[in-house]
């Protein structure tokens, strides 16, 4: 580690200045060089050729272009790459890890307002907020649906990932009288005793759970890991919250069993399209409540996610191991 080591920012060309509080700033500046307070928003011009031959370290975040071959050619002496956003896997190559250069992510961070969100719904729901909002308006009528009884007392909530999301949902939730059951294959019999939670299989979650929320990652094993037969499992006026991917969730199969009134879902994320597109059959129904992917980091909440990557940089700088590394075979199980 060279003494205030030089960084360089990666992320949309736009976000010029970067959007860094003055405080954050200045404790950059304390800990590093910074080369250009202007963010490379691509690595194939002059000034990226310029400030990469210099920079140890990469402070990244959305918008970062892609870290392959080419662009680490480019930044012979970078170390570290403190990204300062969830999906890092976006951004990195296997080329990143063949240099050694030490990676960080702030899923985790972002992970709060993701978890905050869930149990809130969760909440809601189980007090049939969403639906009850629907069927408040004059002349609509509840038809076929299925209304669970309402109550946030002896409930099942049924998690799906014990991810960063997945394990901060599962934290929030303890306070309640809600039991907490969880489906992951990778969660090990001790893990899932210390979250104080049980582990179970899927079929039985889906079959148990009053909510089943979703915290997997989009992988290509858990692409529609939530079709046909998985809804039909789920007991009737059971809730589906989804703030992780759409992929996950076979659309029209989802679109199906709306239709028919037996289950209620909310969905921050939807497959393919988000926004919803307009033509959705999901407008319609008073049992789909729909967000435009607002679960994550937004607004002030940015700010947590560079705290995140500042940190990361501090302890770099002070030779101390990072708090959240990605290595290379992780990038097969994480969002
Ligand atoms: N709505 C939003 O704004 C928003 C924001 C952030 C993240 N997300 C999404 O939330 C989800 C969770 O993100 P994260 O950062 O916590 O993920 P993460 O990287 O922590 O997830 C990895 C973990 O998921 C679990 N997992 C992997 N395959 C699984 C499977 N088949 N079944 C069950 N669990 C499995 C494993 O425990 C693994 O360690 C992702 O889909 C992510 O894209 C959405």
């Amino acid at each position: 580690v060279t003494n205030r080591p030089p960084l360089a920012f990666a992320m949309y060309g736009r976000w010029d200045p970067v959007p860094l509080t003055d405080a954050q700033r200045n404790r950059l500046e304390e800990l590093c060089e910074v080369l250009d307070w202007r963010p490379l928003g691509r690595f194939d011009d002059d000034r990226a050729r310029t400030v990469l031959a210099r920079a140890e370290v990469l402070f990244a975040h959305w918008g970062c272009p892609l870290l392959d071959a080419d662009a680490l050619a480019l930044a012979p002496g970078l170390r570290l790459l403190a990204y300062a956003g969830g999906t890092v896997k976006q951004v990195v190559t296997p080329a990143v890890f063949e240099q050694h250069v030490l990676v960080t992510t702030a899923a985790n961070a972002n992970a709060k307002p993701v978890a905050e969100y869930t149990l809130a719904v969760i909440l809601l729901a189980n007090k049939n907020t969403f639906v009850a909002h629907e069927l408040s308006r004059p002349g609509t009528e509840p038809g076929s649906l299925s209304l669970p009884t309402p109550g946030n007392y002896a409930k099942t909530i049924g998690i799906v990932g014990a991810s960063n999301v997945g394990r901060r949902v599962i934290e929030l939730l303890r306070p309640y009288d809600l039991g907490v059951i969880v489906a992951d294959p990778y969660l090990s019999a001790a893990d899932a005793q210390s979250l104080l939670v049980e582990k179970v299989e899927l079929d039985d979650l889906l079959a148990r759970a009053d909510v089943v929320s979703l915290h997997a990652p989009a992988l290509p094993s858990t692409e529609g890991m939530i079709g046909a037969r998985e809804l039909a499992r789920m007991k009737d006026g059971a809730t589906l919250v989804n703030t992780a991917r759409g992929s996950l969730v076979d659309a029209r199969a989802l679109e199906r069993e709306l239709g028919s009134g037996r289950i209620s879902a909310v969905l921050d994320v939807t497959d393919p399209d988000e926004p919803l597109p307009p033509d959705s059959p999901l407008h319609a129904l008073p049992n789909a409540f729909v967000t435009p992917h607002i679960a994550g980091s937004n607004g002030t909440e940015v700010e947590r996610l560079a705290d995140f990557a500042l940190e990361e940089i501090r302890l770099y700088v002070a030779g101390e191991p990072p708090r959240h590394p990605v290595g290379a075979d992780d990038l097969e199980r994480i969002a």
